[in-house]
């Protein structure tokens, strides 16, 4: 316990001093205080009303930014479904009903589409579960069935079910579902897609579900799954989306011209994609229905790449800089290692993806080698390491004198 000269105390938990008499909880052995701002919030922490409880959409978006570079309309967006969703669910005794606000979101791979879900998961302290839509079929056909998403919603929450009525449930690859019907051009695959679009319907409109869970020694139970507390997110590359809304983007501004923008780049038209354009991308209108917010996220470019490798809380230069503290060594990178790593990864097309990969192919020689040596203390890593396969610059500990 800090006890500080003009005599306030110090708050355990947010660390700032408090002024004398403000302090709400001063333990009498002096080992922990609580000032009246920390108090208020643990209160509404365990207050039984879940709606107080629940960060605002802005302490939400403030939250994600701390996982989750860029993106900025997609974790607005998100923050304000999650909000209303679980707003409407501690509203469930009104008569007045709520649309549900699930989710699609629309972006290239790598660009933290997953990143995003899982993080606001652990943020909210809900489960989820992760199923790809490409594994599914329509009830009857050898296959998992949409049942099975909610099975895995159910694991992920330890089996308790009420708290896995309240989790969240991410459909990947839901692009792939797109038909061939309609007017859509693109080649999508035959009648199975569009079965398992309906069948997806009970899972995200909100209804009960009978769920078959296998058991130990071939014992199956069923459970009555209510899903209208199930923030339903799906997702997908939907390449070709694009040109669909560039299309008719252009029909309608045809003569307008003038009316563009004058300044700065043109947005991504995906950032106008609208229900329409989905449905003739080959998604059936009642599915899209069903997603009433659309959220893009945008290629990442040079700059995101590096922020995405050092900035986040989990981010992977400070994780192996973790692994190289614990042999003793202290890893550095330059600025142009950074750029040059980022670069490497934006030729693979893969987003984020190739990141990890090549900081594994940079650092081998150097995790190889340097375990063991006590006599270096600094590792680093210039933009010769990465681009022109020049050995990692060391630094020896007599050197620091
Ligand atoms: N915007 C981002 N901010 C922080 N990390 C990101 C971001 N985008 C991708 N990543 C990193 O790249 C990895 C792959 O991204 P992922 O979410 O799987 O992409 P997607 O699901 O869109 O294909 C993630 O695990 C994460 O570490
Ligand atoms: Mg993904």
């Amino acid at each position: 316990m800090i006890r500080t000269d003009h005599g306030g105390l110090r708050c355990s938990f947010c660390l700032l001093t408090t002024r004398p008499g403000e302090t709400a909880i001063d333990d009498p052995e002096r080992v922990v205080s609580i000032c009246a701002d920390c108090l208020a919030s643990c209160e509404a922490l365990v207050a039984s009303d879940p709606e107080q409880a629940l960060p605002r959409p802005m302490q939400l978006k403030a939250r994600l930014d701390r996982h989750v570079i860029g993106q900025e309309r997609a974790k607005k967006q998100l923050a304000v479904a999650v909000y209303n969703h679980y707003k409407r669910s501690s509203l469930s005794n009104s008569d007045l009903e709520l649309g549900k606000s699930n989710v699609l979101l629309i972006g290239p791979t790598g660009t933290g589409k997953t990143h995003l879900v899982r993080s606001l998961a652990r943020l909210l302290d809900v489960p989820l579960h992760i199923g790809d839509a490409t594994a599914l079929t329509e009830a009857g056909y050898v296959g998992e069935d949409v049942e099975s998403l909610l099975a895995g919603l159910l694991r992920a929450a330890d089996d308790d079910l009420v708290r896995a009525q309240r989790g969240i449930l991410y459909v990947d690859e839901i692009d792939k579902l797109a038909g061939r019907s309609g007017s859509s051009a693109h080649d999508g695959r035959d009648v199975g897609g569009e079965g398992v679009q309906q069948a997806l319907l009970r899972l995200i409109e909100g209804s009960e579900v009978e769920v078959r869970i296998e058991g130990q020694g071939s014992k199956a139970r069923k459970v009555t799954f209510d899903t209208s507390g199930v923030l339903v997110i799906c997702g997908g590359a939907f390449v070709g989306l694009r040109e669909l809304v560039e299309r008719r983007l252009a029909t309608r501004a045809m003569g307008f011209r003038s009316h563009q923008r004058a300044n700065g780049p043109e947005p991504d038209p995906l950032f106008r994609v609208l229900p329409a354009d989905l449905h003739q991308y080959g998604l059936i209108p009642e599915f899209t229905g069903r997603l009433p917010v659309l959220a893009t996220l945008e290629s990442l470019d040079e700059q995101a790449l590096v922020a995405i490798l050092t900035e986040p809380k989990g981010a992977l230069v400070r994780q192996y800089q973790r692994l190289f503290r614990m042999d003793g060594l202290r890893l550095q990178f330059t600025a142009g290692a950074l750029r040059a790593v980022a670069r490497e990864c934006l030729g693979e097309g893969t987003g984020a993806r190739g990141l990890r990969a090549a900081l594994e192919r940079v650092l081998l020689e150097p995790m190889f080698d340097l375990p063991g040596r006590d006599d270096v203390e600094d590792v680093w890593i210039t933009e010769g390491t990465v681009s022109g396969g020049l050995p990692a610059e060391l630094r020896l500990r007599s050197e620091t004198g």
